[in-house]
């Protein structure tokens, strides 16, 4: 099943590494960031889910948490998580699903049959609380991720629905914002009090 933003994103419950987990209430009014990893006990994975344990409270202030996910056992992950602990210089305390069956990557389309059949790509979930696929991103096994560039799309996601603008290209959070063609220049004069620079009517950047 291919899944694209805007769906929602499919419930199901599952063995992790901290006991058993339903998706959906596991969120609740949080976001979630659910990523796929091919192996337990493997270098870029280890080097991953060390990263994420390292950024506990970056994402805790975004509210998100991170659910891992690979295709080994509770046991393996029990085992491989005292070695992330111990070579990452951390304390992995997130999820990570426990799918032998490849019953949860399936429905995520996590496994990519040019790669693995048996094994998950690194997939990426952003989901927010209303459990709608915000945002996915797909890396080979070979190739890490950039976790300021998740935090980065995050730090996205939320500033643009909270003040209903768009963000252009390389944006960092303090950077200027796209005030969106939908919005009217006199509804942007009452959104947008610092006024804005308008390059082309279709390009009108703003500081928030
Ligand atoms: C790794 O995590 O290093 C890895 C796992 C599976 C395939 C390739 C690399």
């Amino acid at each position: 099943m291919s899944l694209h933003i805007g769906d929602t994103a499919p419930d199901f419950t599952a063995e992790t590494s901290t006991g058993t987990l339903n998706f959906h209430s596991w969120i609740g009014t949080d976001w979630a960031f659910f990523f796929s990893h091919p192996g337990d006990f493997t270098p870029v994975c280890t080097t991953e889910i060390g990263r994420t344990a390292q950024l506990a409270d970056a994402f805790a202030a975004r509210n998100v948490k991170p659910l891992g996910l690979s295709t080994d056992t509770v046991a393996e992950h029990l085992k491989w998580i005292k070695d992330v602990d111990e070579t990452q210089h951390t304390t992995v305390m997130f999820p990570i699903v426990a799918d032998p069956d490849c019953r949860v990557a399936r429905l995520y389309d996590m496994i990519h049959d040019h790669e693995s059949t048996t094994a998950a790509v690194r997939s990426v979930f952003i989901i927010d609380p209303k459990k709608t696929i915000r945002l996915t991103m797909t890396y080979p096994m070979n190739v890490e991720r950039n976790f300021a560039e998740i935090l980065r799309v995050i730090d996205a996601l939320q500033t643009d629905d909270a003040h209903g603008v768009a963000t252009p290209a390389d944006w960092t959070p303090g950077g200027a914002v796209i005030i969106p063609t939908s919005v009217t220049t006199d509804k942007a004069h009452q959104l947008f009090p610092n006024g804005w620079t308008e390059t082309r009517p279709y390009l009108r950047l703003t500081v928030l």
